[in-house]
């Protein structure tokens, strides 16, 4: 495949401003989940390619990068942003290619990015510190400053949402960043390396390294040169950054999925809710870290609630991404391996309804109809565990504090929903449920890149996205002048 309009080469790392190969030479084959085929070989970074990019954003800590003012900062970003949007059906048709992603949806995800790096171009200059009144002969102030060399290690679901909400709050502080994308799907990062070069933005303040998790991304999270980590993935590698994190104390910020509900009332506009309802499971295939895999439904609506649901799911078609179909393939032979067996372990349960893979579907591809199961109690491991697959449970409740037991009775706590139309309950839920956000009578708003997000629980820690996530990619300085009265 030629990425030649973008102007890069997929089989090296961006360090230093320049595109080079790894030390070893090594490569990996990167796959297109609509067919099968390789798409082409991409760099197998390993400890030395990410020794040399976490040294190549030092150097532009001390140099240009680490000198540029806020308002620098910023007017680089949004450069960054407008390149983007210039480029937004080449960013589209790599991630389509690359993650199987309908072009529909990646489209959406290019449109994140360059909103994220318009956020974050505005925030640069605003975000300040405070002057705190002391003592007798003291100013006290605090400010706000770069950790210094920020690692970020992204998944496969969303390469461009993520990079623009990490990588780009990151950088609008005045952090370098080292990006190790994931082994599955990460021409984007390297499309948007390139962006970025071209926008002006100095050597070294991004690097991308892109390689297997247990090389190059174990590497990054124990990189003594790294003062912040960003991980978005799997709870069991999340563990493995955090431990990682913890012998160089460093902060992390972890966001690991989860188990998202959705609550119906009794009271609820179920039209209304119903194309989010299913749209919230099965966008991405399903791949979404703040997916709604759980229906829960009031008895008295439950019926109708899965009968106009099973209508949906009649409807909905899994084909190549460039189909542009409801559904795409999974990203993987594998992940597709690992939602099958837990469409197997749901085996003693009913299937109220299926999509169904289009007849033109590559046998190579890795398509999964979507399934949705019905009558599933709240214990039952698909009720309980996150599947990252077209795959969406039922589950009915008799009143609302059933309802909150259950939609907080999981390990996860990232998103939850509640449909109803009565105001007080609306605020009692919005306290009571357990997530990081909480939407009434929608389902993620959006996406806006202004609203912070993350998790509790095994979703994990810390927030990314909206002005929040300056914070987190900061450190506070306190200064304390004493400065005596002179008579
Ligand atoms: P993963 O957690 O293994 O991969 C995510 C990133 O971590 C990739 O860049 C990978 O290279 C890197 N990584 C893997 N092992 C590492 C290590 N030892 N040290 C440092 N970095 C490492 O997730 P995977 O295997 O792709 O997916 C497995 C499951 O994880 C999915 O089925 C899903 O349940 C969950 N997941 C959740 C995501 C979310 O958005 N929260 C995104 C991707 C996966
Ligand atoms: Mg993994």
């Amino acid at each position: 495949m030629s990425i030649e309009p973008l102007g890069m080469d997929a089989a090296l790392c961006f360090i230093g401003g320049k595109w080079c190969a790894p030390e070893t030479g090594q490569t990996l084959d990167l796959i297109n989940p609509s067919d099968g085929s390789t798409l082409c070989a991409i760099a197998r970074g390993q400890a030395a390619d990410i020794d040399a990019a976490v040294t190549s954003a030092e150097a532009a800590l001390a140099s240009d990068w680490g000198r540029a003012t806020a308002v620098e900062r910023g007017r680089v970003l949004a450069r960054i942003g407008a390149l983007v949007l210039e480029n937004i059906e080449e960013l589209a048709q790599l991630e389509a290619l690359d993650v199987g992603k309908p072009l529909t949806q990646a489209r959406a995800d290019v449109v994140a990015l360059a909103r994220y790096m318009e956020f974050y171009a505005g925030s640069a200059d605003k975000l300040h510190g405070a002057t705190i009144p002391y003592l007798d002969g003291y100013t006290v102030y605090t400010l706000r400053e770069p950790h210094g060399v920020t690692g970020h290690i992204i998944p496969w679901n969303y390469p461009m949402q993520i990079i623009g909400r990490s990588v780009g709050a990151a950088l609008a502080v005045g952090n370098a960043c080292v990006l190790k994308p994931a082994e599955e799907a990460c021409l984007t990062a390297l499309a948007f390396a390139e962006l970025a070069h071209r926008a002006g933005l100095p050597t070294g303040a991004l690097n991308v390294v892109p390689g297997i998790g247990a090389e190059a991304g174990a590497a990054l999270s124990a990189h003594p040169g790294v003062h912040h980590m960003s991980f978005t993935g799997s709870v069991g590698v999340g563990k493995l950054i955090q431990t990682a994190a913890a012998q160089n104390v460093v902060p992390v910020t972890l966001e690991l999925g989860g188990k998202s509900p959705q609550l119906v009332f009794e009271d609820a506009d179920v039209d209304a809710a119903l194309p989010f309802l299913v749209n919230a499971g099965i966008q991405n295939a399903g791949q979404t870290c703040s997916a709604s895999s759980r229906i829960l439904v009031h008895r008295n609506r439950y019926d109708e609630v899965v009968s106009k649901m099973a209508g949906r799911y009649g409807a909905l078609r899994a084909g190549p991404a460039l189909d542009d179909l409801e559904v795409g393939p999974l990203v993987s032979g594998r992940q597709k391996e690992i939602v099958e067996e837990f469409i197997a372990k749901g085996a003693d349960l009913e299937v109220a309804a299926q999509g169904h893979v289009v007849e033109r579907a590559p046998s190579g591809g890795a398509y999964v109809a979507p399934t949705l199961f019905t009558g599933v109690a709240p214990d039952h491991r698909l009720a309980q565990d996150e599947i990252f697959g077209p795959v969406q449970v039922v589950i009915p409740f008799d009143d609302e504090a059933q309802a909150v037991q259950i939609a907080n009775g999981t390990d996860f706590g990232l998103v939850a929903s509640v449909w109803s139309e009565n105001g007080a309950r609306q605020m009692r839920l919005a306290k009571k449920l357990r997530a990081g956000q909480v939407f009434i009578n929608n389902y993620g708003a959006g996406g806006g890149v202004e609203l912070p997000f993350g998790g509790t629980g095994l979703s994990g820690h810390g927030r990314e996205k909206g002005f929040e996530a300056l914070y987190g990619f900061s450190s506070l300085k306190t200064v304390a002048a004493f400065h005596a009265e002179k008579d």
